[in-house]
Parts: C-alpha cells; sequence; structure tokens
C-alpha cells in the first residue's frame, strides 16, 4: 500500500478510544506539521498516553482516522511502525543489557544487518555521550543515563516522527535539564516531535505549538506565546532594596488603591511584591507611587502568566488530576 496524501507528519481526525465509561481520547483532532514539536499538554489522566499508543498502533482507535508520515495507523500499521520512535515514561530498557547492547538489539529488531546494528550502537551511544557507559549493564546507570540511552534506542532506527510521552516525569531537575539539551539536539536535527508533558515549564522550552488537552478533548491549542496571550495580563514584579519591606511595600500599594490594579502579594522566598497589571500606565502608576512614598527598588520585572495559570483560566480551574475527579465524581454519585 502506498502513502496516502496527507501534508502533516501527523495528521489525527475525531480520535476516540474509550475504556467501558472512560472516554480516554474523546473525539481528538491534532495536526503535527513536519520538522516541528508539538507539545501535547495535560494534567494525568487527560489521555495522552492513549492518544501516543494509537498513534503507534498499539492500541485500536474506536473512531477516527490517524495518520503519520502518511500511512493510516489502522491499515499500513507495519510500514508505520517504521517511520515512529517512542520513548514512553516508563524506561523499557533491559536492566541486565549493557547500553551497547541494548542498541545493537534493537537494531537487530528492526533489521539492520549485524554490521548496521553495531554501528548504529556506536553511532547512538556517542551522540547521547554514552560511550564511556557502553559496556556497563543499564542497571547500574543513573537515572539521566538511563533517560539518555531510551533516547538512543528511540532513534535507532532513524525515525522520521518521534513520540516523547513525558520524558521528564519523575526526574529530577537537573537530569530533567539533561534531558532537554539531548530533545533539543534532537529537534535541532530536523526530526518532528510530539511531546506529551504535565509541566508547562516543558512545552515552554521544547514545544513551537501547544495542544492542552483535558478528559480526552482539546481545550485550546496554538502558539506558546498565544495562549498565554490569551490569558491576557502580566504580572509585574518588584524587588526593594530592603528585603525587610515588602510588607510595607504591599500595605502603601493596597492604600493607594490604583485604579485597575490587581491586589499586590509579597513573597519572602523570591524577594519580590507580584502585582498584577493590564497596562503600561498601571506599571508606570505603581512604580511611581513606589518612589514617592520613597521606597528604594533593586529590580523591576514584567512577565507573562505561566502556563500553569493559562490552564487555569482555560478551564476554570486548576488541572485536574486524577485522584481529584475520582472525588468529584464520588461526591458526584
Ligand atoms: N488500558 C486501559 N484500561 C482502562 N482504562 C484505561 C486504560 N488506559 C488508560 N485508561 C484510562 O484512560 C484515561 C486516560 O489515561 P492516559 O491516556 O494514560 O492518560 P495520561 O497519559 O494523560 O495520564 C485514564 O482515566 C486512565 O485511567
Ligand atoms: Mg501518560
Amino acid at each position: 500500500m502506498t502513502r496516502e496524501k496527507t501534508t502533516n507528519a501527523v495528521e489525527v481526525r475525531g480520535l476516540v478510544k474509550h475504556f467501558g465509561t472512560t472516554k480516554a481520547v474523546d473525539g481528538i483532532d491534532l495536526d503535527v506539521r513536519e520538522g516541528t514539536v508539538m507539545g501535547v499538554l495535560g494534567p494525568n489522566g487527560a489521555g495522552k498516553t492513549t492518544l501516543v499508543r494509537m498513534l503507534s498502533t498499539l492500541l485500536q482507535p474506536d473512531a477516527g482516522t490517524a495518520h503519520v508520515a502518511g500511512y493510516d495507523v489502522v491499515r499500513q500499521p507495519r510500514q508505520l511502525r517504521r517511520t515512529i520512535g517512542l520513548t514512553g515514561q516508563y524506561a523499557s530498557v533491559d536492566e541486565k543489557l549493557s547500553g551497547w547492547e541494548n542498541l545493537y538489539m534493537i537494531g537487530r529488531l528492526l533489521d539492520l544487518s549485524r554490521s548496521e546494528a553495531r554501528r548504529r550502537a556506536d553511532e547512538m551511544l556517542e551522540r547521547f555521550s554514552l560511550t564511556e557507559a557502553a559496556k556497563r549493564p543499564a542497571s547500574k546507570y543513573s537515572g539521566g543515563m538511563r533517560r539518555r540511552l531510551d533516547l538512543a534506542a528511540s532513534m535507532i532506527g532513524r525515525p522520521r516522527v518521534l513520540y516523547l510521552d513525558e520524558p521528564t516525569t519523575g526526574l529530577d531537575p537537573r537530569t530533567r535539564n539533561e534531558v532537554w539539551d539531548e530533545v533539543q539536539n534532537i529537534v535541532a536535527d530536523g526530526n518532528t516531535v510530539l511531546l506529551t508533558t504535565q509541566y508547562m515549564e516543558e512545552a515552554e522550552q521544547l514545544a513551537n505549538e501547544l495542544t492542552v488537552v483535558d478528559r480526552g478533548k482539546v481545550i485550546a491549542e496554538g502558539r506558546v506565546q498565544e495562549l498565554k496571550a490569551k490569558v491576557g495580563g502580566r504580572t509585574l514584579e518588584i524587588r526593594p532594596a530592603d528585603q525587610g519591606e515588602l510588607h510595607r511595600m504591599v500595605g502603601a500599594l493596597a492604600q493607594a488603591g490604583l485604579d485597575g490594579v490587581g491586589g499586590a502579594t509579597a513573597s519572602e522566598d523570591a524577594g519580590v511584591v507580584s502585582v498584577p497589571i493590564v497596562s503600561d500606565e498601571q506599571l508606570t502608576a505603581v512604580v511611581g507611587l513606589l518612589s514617592e512614598r520613597g521606597f528604594a527598588l533593586a529590580d523591576i520585572s514584567t512577565h507573562l502568566p505561566s502556563l500553569d495559570e493559562v490552564f487555569l483560566a482555560l478551564t476554570g480551574q486548576t488541572a485536574t488530576h486524577e485522584d481529584d475527579r475520582d472525588a468529584i465524581e464520588e461526591v458526584a454519585a
């Protein structure tokens, strides 16, 4: 069967997967342009893994269509599997084998010749800075090394489309940064990546575009900056020269009651006072008032809302986590 005509690396239309009464994926549309990173952002239980499993041919959709690199997930599973790479939330490496053996084995499973599999294993170990650890069993690898080995494994077959399903969930911040660097390199090589994540920061770091999912449905999509702008407003952060002045500053702003300026809050940890604003005039008014009252300011900055705040604004609620949802359903029943 030949490839069907599609303009995107991934094209999903009305995809559905229900498990009993659970609508894991409930009519998702998704387009990923070639050479871009699509972030699929959603809380635990949103349906991200179910979506990825359908796009990997590991799970049959109940309804809808999906094409990856032009191949239909249902009718052309074999061809499709050859064009994709998958890194799951749980490392899929064999603990007893060395890093090199893991990669060689995967190469052989992908029908590479012995010499080609050997060459590819060496290349990928080098590429993901694991050459020195090549002969050590994977069980001796650190968390970060394991994730790198996992990424290396998913790249063995030179996939045109790579799925990264929550690649950094459960990692400490330093290891997370290591994985981000590797993903950025993979992206820089011109690969198409579908990345699922629960972390707003991760989506912002790695993705060109975002699809926000909750309860099996797309609740928002667009470029990261667009989604942020949709929510409107900025936060003004002011750092007083004297950290002891934080609360007096909040008091002065509350007393002044500047037009349209939201309630100021002090963060002792960050050493700043945060003030929600919607216009440049308000920024000027806040800073003007503080200097009028004799506060010495060390730093002023404004920033767009975090994606957590975006999620809140889009859904009118914080990201629903599975446990909360069960609790909500229990109460409703
Ligand atoms: N094999 C399965 N059988 C029954 N329910 C499942 C199965 N896989 C996932 N689910 C349910 O489908 C929903 C979406 O799960 P999942 O796709 O794993 O979400 P995410 O990856 O976003 O955390 C959840 O409510 C989950 O419990
Ligand atoms: Mg998942």
